[in-house]
């Protein structure tokens, strides 16, 4: 724990006023991929307590629009370009996350985001299941949610099924290249896809249960 909360990148973060060591996680992938843009909406799944939203919204500017869902609350945010709102990405409904970001009804987000991480129970292929679970109900959203031609990058810890949510992927996006960022731990199994342009129809054999009520409220978020 020591270890953790002094490590470089959360010194780092603290120094630079961000909320979370997480963002350079994020900030490595969209410096090397070019993923946000001025004017950009964006939505952020799993985003408290808030570093990717901050993050987002300087790159997206005040003509941009960044909206932010967590299970947890999260401490307001200055910036005015960022909404966000304490659901559960799975029951949240299309037409609520387009009217925060101030979308049309037949409109969709420029860029999906997700950190999520499922409340981790240190056995690791139950946590990996959990977290490709979390993975497929955010292509399932994408189908709603995220413009054709638009961009995702999601959190997967690493395990037997990776190579099968992969492909699945690789279904409905042009692109799809896994990144580790140097900010990622070296003991963790977590792997950022990074999945460009969305095509124009998306066809998945895997259903995620979304039958189920909230998971339980995470703890530790395998940060
Ligand atoms: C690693 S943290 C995100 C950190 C964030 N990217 C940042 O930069 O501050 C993962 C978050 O995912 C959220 N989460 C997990 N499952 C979720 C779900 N079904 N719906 C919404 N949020 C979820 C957790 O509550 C947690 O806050």
């Amino acid at each position: 724990m020591v270890r953790e909360l002094h490590d470089h990148w959360f010194k780092e973060a603290k120094r630079e006023g961000w909320r979370s060591r997480a963002i350079y996680k994020l900030k490595a992938i969209d410096e090397k991929r070019g993923i946000l843009r001025r004017g950009d909406a964006v939505l952020d799944c799993g985003c408290a307590p808030g570093s990717w939203l901050q993050y987002a919204s300087t790159r997206i500017g005040s003509s941009g629009m960044a909206v932010g869902v967590d299970l947890l609350p999260l401490d307001p945010l200055p910036d005015s370009n960022i909404r966000t709102l304490q659901e559960d990405l799975r029951t949240v409904t299309g037409q609520t996350l387009r009217a925060l970001a101030g979308l049309p009804e037949d409109s969709a987000f420029d860029v999906l985001l997700s950190d999520m991480a499922p409340n981790t129970t240190g056995h690791r292929d139950t946590d990996h299941l959990r977290s490709i679970d979390l993975c497929d109900m955010v292509l399932h959203r994408c189908t709603d949610l995220l413009k054709e031609g638009g961009h995702l990058v999601m959190k997967v810890f690493e395990g037997g099924e990776y190579p099968k949510l992969i492909q699945r992927t690789a279904s409905c996006f042009e692109e799809v290249r896994p990144m580790r960022p140097p900010a990622s731990r070296s003991v963790s199994r977590e792997m950022f896809i990074v999945a460009m342009s969305r095509k124009p129809l998306i066809e998945l054999d895997v259903r995620p249960d979304i039958s189920e009520g909230p998971p339980p409220v995470p703890d530790n978020w395998g940060m």
